[in-house]
C-alpha cells in the first residue's frame, strides 16, 4: 500500500504552487485586491468561491501560478478544519502544493490531514494503480508529526477493513497486530485454539471453533506500568456469516467489516504510541471467524463465559459481544483506569443513527463529557445512547443465567451494551463505541468503504484523561 504520510512534507522543494482558500462570505474583499485581469478571469469561469469550487489562475505564458478554492468559512476550532481541503487534490493536477500563509497554520496542519486521507484508495488488488501524488508543502513552524500518527491511523483503519476476509483472517489480523506494535517495541502475546479454554477464554473459542483459521486473543501492551492503566478492546470478527442462524445475503455481503472494531483500536493505538502518550496501553482483540461446519456452536447451546455468567446462545449471529465479553472480563481484572471498546456490534446501532453516528454508551457522565467536547471539537461526532437497566429483563434464559440475545427485537444496539457493561466491573470508567466502520457513499476525504470513526475523539479525550491534574 502506498504510504499517504509521505504526501504532507516539510516545505521548500521547487515548483509548488500555492492554494488560496477563499469563503464565499470573503469573496467580495478577496475579488476587489485582484487585477482587472484576475477579475475577469474569475468572473469568465463562474467561480464565487462556492464550497468545493477550484480554479486555476494563469500566467502570462499560461502555466498555473495559484490555485484559488472556495471553502466553509472558519470552522469551529483548527482541528474541526480536518476535511477543510479534503475536496481539493482530486480537482488539481499532480504535484507539489502550499497553502497561501493568511491561513492560520493550526488550521492548515489539520486540514493536511484530510488533504492525505482523500487521496486513499484500496488497490491492493488492482492492476493499474497509480500511487497518490497531490503533495502538500508545510512551512517549518508546522509540526509534522502528529498529521503523520493521524494520516497512519486512518490508513489503518480503511486497510484493515477493506481487506478481504481470504485475506484478513485471525493470522492475518495477528500479523498486522505485531507489525503496528513492533515499531514502539510493544509486546504482543497471542492465544491460540484449544489454548483459549486453558486461558479460560471460552467464549472466544466457541465462535471461532468451526473455522479453518483458529481463533485467538491478542494481547497487546505498551508503556510505563506507573502510568494510568488505558485498555482497549476491539471486536475482531474476521467474517461473519451468522453462524448456523446465518445470515442473510445482502447482510452478510459486507461481513469482511466485521473486525472492524480491532481495526479501530489499532489504529487508535498507533496513535497514542506515535505520539508517547503517558499511559500503559493494552489492547485486546479476540480475533474469530464466525464460520458453519460441524462443530460449530448451536442456538441453544450454553456457554460458561470467563467471568462465571452462564449464557444460553439464543442466536449465533449474536457473536460479536460473545468474543467481546470474556477480553472484556479479562480486561476489566486488572482495573483499568480506562476500558475502551470498539465493536461492529449491531445492526441497530445503524437503524437508530445511521451509518456517520457512532453509538456511544457509557455510565460515566464525566468520560461522556470529556467524549462529546472532544467529538465537536476534533470534529469526529459520537451520540450518547442510554444504557438503560430496565432492559436487561428481556435477555433472560430459562436454562443460563443470561441469554445473548432479547426477546421482543427492540433496542438491539442497548440490549447488546448492556450485555457487555456486565463484563467490565473493575474498569474504573468503561466506554463502548458501536461504530458502523463503513462509509458507504464517498464525500470529500472519505472514499467508500472502511471507515474510522471516532478515534480522533478517543485519542484526545485519552490525552486529557491522562494528562489532566487529578
Ligand atoms: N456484525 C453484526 C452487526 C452488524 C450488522 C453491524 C450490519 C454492522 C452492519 C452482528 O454480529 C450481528 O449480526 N448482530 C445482530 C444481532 C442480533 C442477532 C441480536 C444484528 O444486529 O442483527
Ligand atoms: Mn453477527
Ligand atoms: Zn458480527
Amino acid at each position: 500500500m502506498p504510504d499517504l504520510t509521505e504526501l504532507v512534507c516539510p516545505s521548500t522543494s521547487q515548483g509548488v504552487t500555492n492554494i488560496t482558500p477563499i469563503a464565499s462570505d470573503q469573496f467580495d474583499r478577496w475579488l476587489d485586491a485582484q487585477t482587472r485581469a484576475t477579475h475577469a478571469w474569475v468572473k469568465s469561469h463562474d467561480f464565487t468561491a462556492k464550497e468545493g469550487q477550484t480554479l486555476s489562475l494563469p500566467t502570462q505564458d499560461g502555466s498555473i501560478a495559484e490555485i484559488i478554492v472556495g471553502v466553509n468559512s472558519a470552522p469551529e476550532s483548527a482541528e474541526a478544519a480536518i476535511w477543510w481541503l479534503a475536496g481539493v487534490p482530486a480537482k488539481i493536477p499532480a504535484g507539489n502544493y502550499s497553502i497561501s500563509d493568511v491561513v492560520d497554520s493550526a488550521l492548515i496542519a489539520s486540514a493536511a490531514i484530510g488533504w492525505a486521507l482523500s487521496q486513499y484508495s484500496f488497490n491492493r488488488y488492482k492492476k493499474d494503480a497509480t500511487s497518490p501524488n497531490r503533495f502538500l508543502m508545510l512551512p517549518d513552524t508546522i509540526g509534522i508529526s502528529s498529521i503523520q500518527y493521524t494520516v497512519a491511523a486512518y490508513q489503518i483503519v480503511r486497510d484493515l477493513i477493506n481487506t478481504p476476509a481470504e485475506d484478513m483472517g485471525p493470522p492475518e489480523l495477528e500479523a498486522a497486530a505485531k507489525a503496528i506494535a513492533e515499531p514502539f517495541g510493544a509486546k504482543v502475546v497471542v492465544t491460540i485454539g484449544d489454548a483459549l479454554q486453558e486461558a479460560n477464554l471460552p467464549t472466544i473459542h466457541m465462535v471461532g471453533r468451526a473455522a479453518e483459521k483458529a481463533p485467538r486473543l491478542i494481547d497487546l501492551s505498551w508503556g510505563d506500568d506507573k502510568h494510568p492503566k488505558v485498555t482497549l478492546v476491539g471486536k475482531g470478527v474476521c467474517f461473519d456469516t451468522g453462524g448456523l442462524d446465518i445470515k442473510a445475503a445482502q447482510y452478510m455481503r459486507q461481513m469482511k467489516k466485521d473486525m472492524g472494531g480491532s481495526a479501530h483500536v489499532l489504529g487508535l493505538a498507533h496513535m497514542i504510541m506515535a505520539a508517547n502518550l503517558p499511559v500503559r496501553l493494552r489492547v485486546l482483540i479476540p480475533a474469530v471467524e464466525n464460520a458453519i461446519a460441524g462443530n460449530a456452536m448451536r442456538p441453544g447451546d450454553v456457554v460458561v463465559t470467563r467471568s462465571g455468567l452462564s449464557v444460553e446462545i439464543g442466536n449465533t449471529d449474536a457473536e460479536g459481544r460473545l468474543v467481546l465479553c470474556d477480553a472484556l472480563s479479562l480486561a476489566a481484572e486488572e482495573e483499568p483506569d480506562l476500558l475502551m471498546d470498539f465493536a461492529t456490534l449491531t445492526g441497530a446501532a445503524r437503524v437508530a443513527l445511521g451509518p456517520d453516528l457512532p453509538a456511544t454508551f457509557t455510565d460515566d457522565d464525566d468520560l461522556w463529557g470529556l467524549l462529546d467536547k472532544s467529538g465537536q471539537q476534533m470534529n469526529d461526532p459520537l451520540w450518547r445512547m442510554p444504557l438503560w437497566k430496565p432492559y436487561l429483563e428481556t435477555m433472560k434464559s430459562d436454562v443460563a443465567d443470561t441469554d445473548n440475545i432479547s426477546d421482543g427485537g427492540f433496542a438491539g444496539a442497548i440490549t447488546a451494551a448492556l450485555y457487555l457493561q456486565r463484563f467490565t466491573d473493575g474498569a474504573k470508567s468503561w466506554v463502548h463505541f458501536d461504530v458502523f466502520g463503513w462509509q458507504p457513499k464517498a464525500a470529500p476525504g472519505k472514499p467508500k468503504g472502511g471507515a474510522a470513526q471516532a478515534i480522533r475523539a478517543a485519542f484526545h479525550s485519552i490525552k486529557v484523561f491522562t494528562t489532566a491534574d487529578s
